[in-house]
């Protein structure tokens, strides 16, 4: 029996205060996630359950037990507060998949401050913006990726400290520079500070269509969502060995990868290195992962690899799939539910929901290529494109709309009340994406209603792109957009005009996405870079990406009658 039993009951009898009683958490009170996440589980008296099983490409392993997130939780928050960093102070963690980029998040919600994690191959210029935008105060990285902080501190006057977990003292510390070692010192109690449910915990930033990334924020309060999704979407229970592959630099791995397992007291795996089909194989086997949380690219990737070399490992211990951050093909399914006798079960949602909005869920019939039904409490719906009027045919496409109100929704982007207002229509949230609905109710995803490009579940803007090329010292004009890729589903591409004097060459197309990569990170760079004459332009000056774009998916151009240069 799956712990949501039957979805139908559950949407009849739907109220989020399930959540609150389960948690013990009654309005108006303090409610923390850093305390849910670790000093509950230890008062419940499971403080040697096991909260983390660790490993990294060299194959060095490390576990971590319920006491253990706590103690070292504690000391990072001691640690905080001893620099002088207070409660709503944007705290940026920037690190590879390390233990303390898990148990540093927990640390910085018990103080209260924000955390503002950011995924470590970001280059200086990605992580330069995001920090600028945050007025972010501290940042904890490991010696590697300090070297891209040093490159932009003299531009960042408000980012006080710069917290080293791997300093070597053999090495100096430069400007602002200071060595934190966690697990030096199991601090025993931390004064929690009385968040309440509206006080902020999370800040992500997101790719924006025409500006610079927006900054998510959430508060302690999205706990509850993101606990009955888990609890009943997840299927996650205290017996599980769960592996959300997710990076917390992005918000999957932060609300399913360390706030829901951790506050549903789960033993979770994190395997800290790149992706390969057997050394993902070899995990699941090793750690006896029973559910497991990941992304259609990946997905893509071990279909790739073949059916063979999944026979060459015991993976009988896997006992629930589920999948996000991009269209998941029926064909993934259909192989899914082939070599691991399970189907992998889409789940739908984005930065700003926090939580899963959309899924198949446990015991539900799946319909492959359907994102499935809205979680019970959700109202979701599609409506019109110009008018936000509710379409209430099956088979007609619409923008996905939701009614505000679940606990984990966004309550602003950072500094942006404007853009945060406009995603509000008639009364409906407006994620920005496309869908239609059958007569089950189950959502079929038809794309992305803006020019954000989706590349392996990641968004990447193209304007942000597009102003990064211009840096580049040969380049006039650009233009971005996404084209077709056999596992990414899309990558960047880019359209550049040259300035006086450059000639067209392999070479330089080499030096361009270098550039990019460097200056922004690999998911951003292009992979083409295509030389043209000119860009096209709408009369107002606007770039014409939707004609880029139609060409490179040999889809029809549409309407093009503002086109300037024609
Ligand atoms: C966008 C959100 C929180 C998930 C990780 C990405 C796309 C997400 C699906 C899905 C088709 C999906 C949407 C959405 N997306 N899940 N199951 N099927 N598309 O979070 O970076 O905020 O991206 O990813 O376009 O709006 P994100």
């Amino acid at each position: 029996m799956s712990n949501i039993g039957s979805y139908e009951e559950r949407v009849k009898n739907f109220d989020w205060s399930i959540a609150e009683k389960e948690l013990g958490y009654k309005e108006g009170e303090v409610i923390n996630i850093g305390w849910y996440c670790s000093d509950r589980i230890c008062e419940m008296g499971k403080g040697d359950n096991l909260a983390l099983f660790w490993e990294n490409a060299a194959g060095e392993e490390k576990r971590y037990t319920y006491d253990d997130i706590r103690v070292y939780s504690n000391a990072i928050g001691a640690f905080l507060r001893n620099l002088g960093v207070k409660n709503e102070d944007r705290v940026c963690l920037f690190m590879d998949r390390i233990p303390e980029l898990y148990i540093g998040l927990v640390g910085i919600l018990k103080i209260g401050a924000i955390a503002q994690p950011l995924f470590s191959a970001f280059g200086d210029e990605s992580l330069f913006v995001r920090l600028e935008n945050a007025g972010t105060s501290a940042i904890i990285t490991q010696r590697k990726h300090a070297l891209k902080v040093r490159k932009i501190i003299d531009r960042l006057p408000n980012l006080k400290h710069i917290i080293i977990v791997d300093h070597d003292e053999k090495r100096e510390l430069k400007e602002r520079e200071i060595a934190f070692s966690m697990e030096s010192e199991r601090v025993d109690t931390l004064e929690i500070f009385p968040t309440k449910a509206e006080s902020p915990s999370l800040l992500h930033y997101t790719s924006g269509t025409t500006g610079m990334p927006k900054g998510v924020q959430h508060v302690h309060y999205s706990l509850i969502s993101q606990y009955l999704t888990a609890k009943w979407v997840l299927d996650i229970s205290e017996n599980d060995i769960y592996w959300c592959t997710a990076d917390p630099g992005w918000v999957t791995g932060t609300s399913y990868g360390i706030i829901a397992p951790w506050a549903l007291g789960v033993t979770q795996c994190v395997l800290d290195s790149g992706f390969s089909v057997e050394a993902w194989y070899r995990f699941i086997q090793k750690y006896g992962v029973t559910v497991w949380y990941s992304a259609p690219t990946a997905i893509r990737s071990l279909m790739k690899a073949g059916d063979e070399i999944v026979k060459q490992f015991d993976l009988s211990c896997l006992r629930h799939l589920i999948s996000v951050g991009e269209p998941l093909n029926s064909e993934a399914v259909v192989w899914s539910e082939k070599v691991f006798g399970l189907p992998f079960h889409d789940s739908y949602w984005q930065t700003e929901t926090g939580s899963i909005m959309i899924t198949n869920f446990p015991g539900m019939k799946i319909k492959p290529g359907s994102m499935g039904k809205t979680f019970p409490g959700i109202i979701g719906i599609v409506v019109k494109p110009e008018t936000y009027e509710p379409i209430n045919k099956s088979g007609v496409i619409g923008l996905i709309a939701f009614r505000p109100g679940w606990p984990a929704m966004m309550r602003a982007y950072w500094k942006n009340e404007e853009t945060y207002k406009g995603k509000f229509k008639n009364g409906w949230y407006l994620p920005g994406d496309r869908a239609w609905i059958d007569n089950d109710g189950y959502f079929w995803f038809i794309g992305r209603d803006d020019d954000i490009i989706n590349t392996a579940g990641h968004l990447v803007s193209p304007f942000e792109v597009e102003s990064a090329l211009l840096e580049h010292p040969a380049i006039a004009e650009s233009a971005v957009v996404s084209k077709p890729d056999e596992i990414n589903m899309e990558v960047v591409k880019a359209f550049v005009t040259l300035k006086p004097g450059f000639e067209v060459s392999e070479e330089l197309e080499l030096d361009i996405m270098n550039f990019i990569r460097k200056k922004l990170s690999s998911l951003a760079m292009p992979q083409e870079v295509e030389y043209v004459d000119s860009i096209p332009k709408t009369r107002s000056g606007k770039i014409m990406r939707r004609l880029l774009h139609a060409k490179e998916w040999g889809e029809e151009i549409g309407d093009i009658s503002t086109l300037e240069n024609d």
